[in-house]
């Protein structure tokens, strides 16, 4: 957990940016609520000094003394890279430095990378032609060369694959030494793209676990293109999905609503059980879909998405919940009790969802 800043900030991000946001976790009880990883995005890249050691550019004056600081306020840092010549932003990639860089981000003190394919898709076009076989290998070895490097400086390192789900990167994410992949193209805060990209999860389940997660991307919470149902909904479905939780807002310009659904204790405990094992859909029903996700000491969460355009009613079956029909439930948004029994019709707003946890 923690925030990452291009969805709001994208390539206008500095240092002043970074600081803020880490103090706007201190101050919102997001860093205490589990929100610790501070990540730099695209954009922070210089040029190579005449060694080939990576700077970074104008709008990051001195990367040793950020992290310093994000680490004073007991919180971790992440920068971002890409396996490329260049980042996605067209920014300095490490392609052929990827040893002398992963030095440099332990040498700042930072705790996690985020490897981004970008224009290492043109390097492996141009190698591989059409021959997928040669170019999957070409990418899964990009990414091991970075871990290698990382694994070399002795600094512990979370490392996140960004290369959209390619090449079903869930099988071998993991045994590449990825953290955290991510499953999909980039979010964007919309509904649409939001609910494709979450739903489209299903079938994944099985490859996330402690240590080596999905990750269908960050949080749009509060950048203000979705509804605060709709944003309940994205928070919800994560949560389901056992996914890297980093808010990707504005955290010094928050409304009410936004803080409530990224500090929702009962939907963090939900995403960050114990157990690790990530949710699935049990039913569907054209827009109607029921996800749910074993938790620690027998508790189970259940959600009733709808991801209709009008309210619409959801037929409680206790046999296709795996429940006792009566069983009670915590509603995590509505912060009441419900009872769920055969027969019953709870009713879902558009865009909405109905989330529930075991008592
Ligand atoms: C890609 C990634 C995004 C972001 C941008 C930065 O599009 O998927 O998450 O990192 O690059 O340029």
């Amino acid at each position: 957990m923690g925030w990452n800043s291009w969805n709001h900030f994208a390539e206008k991000v500095t240092d002043a940016d970074v600081r803020a946001a880490a103090d706007a976790l201190v101050a919102s009880g997001m860093r205490d609520a589990g929100y610790v990883y501070v990540n730099i995005d695209d954009s922070w890249e210089g040029d190579r000094d005449a060694g080939g050691n990576i700077q970074s550019n104008k709008k990051f004056p001195d990367m040793k003394a950020l992290a310093d600081y994000v680490h004073s306020k007991g919180l971790k840092i992440g920068i971002y890279s890409s396996p490329g010549p260049k980042t996605c932003a067209g920014y300095e990639g490490s392609y052929n430095h990827e040893e002398q860089d992963a030095k440099s981000y332990a040498g700042w003190g930072f705790d996690y990378l985020k490897y981004d394919q970008c224009s290492f898709g043109d390097t492996i076009r141009q190698e591989a032609g059409d021959d997928l076989v040669k170019a999957s290998a070409m990418q899964r070895a990009a990414y091991e060369k970075m871990h290698q490097a990382l694994q070399h400086t002795h600094h512990p390192v979370v490392y996140s694959f960004c290369q959209y789900g390619l090449y079903a990167v869930w099988r071998w994410g993991a045994e590449s030494g990825a953290n955290l992949w991510r499953t999909t193209g980039d979010i964007k805060d919309n509904w649409s793209q939001m609910s494709l990209i979450g739903f489209q999860q299903a079938g994944l389940e099985k490859f996330a676990g402690p240590g080596h997660w999905n990750d269908p991307d960050m949080l749009e919470v509060g950048n203000g293109h979705m509804s605060t149902i709709e944003y309940q909904t994205h928070m919800s479905l994560w949560a389901i999905l056992a996914a890297p939780l980093l808010a990707g807002n504005d955290l010094s310009a928050m409304t009410e609503d936004t803080r409530s659904i990224l500090l929702n204790k009962d939907v963090i405990a939900i995403d960050q059980d114990r157990l690790g094992r990530a949710g699935y859909r049990v039913w569907a029903e054209g827009p109607l879909e029921i996800w749910e996700r074993q938790l620690e000491n027998g508790h189970k969460a259940i959600a009733l998405f709808n991801r209709g355009e009008s309210p619409m009613s959801f037929p409680v079956d206790a046999a296709t919940l795996g429940i006792k029909s009566g069983a009670e439930f915590t509603d995590v948004w509505q912060k009441k009790t419900t009872v769920l029994k055969n027969g019953s019709e709870p009713l879902v707003l558009n865009h909405g969802v109905t989330l529930l946890r075991s008592r």
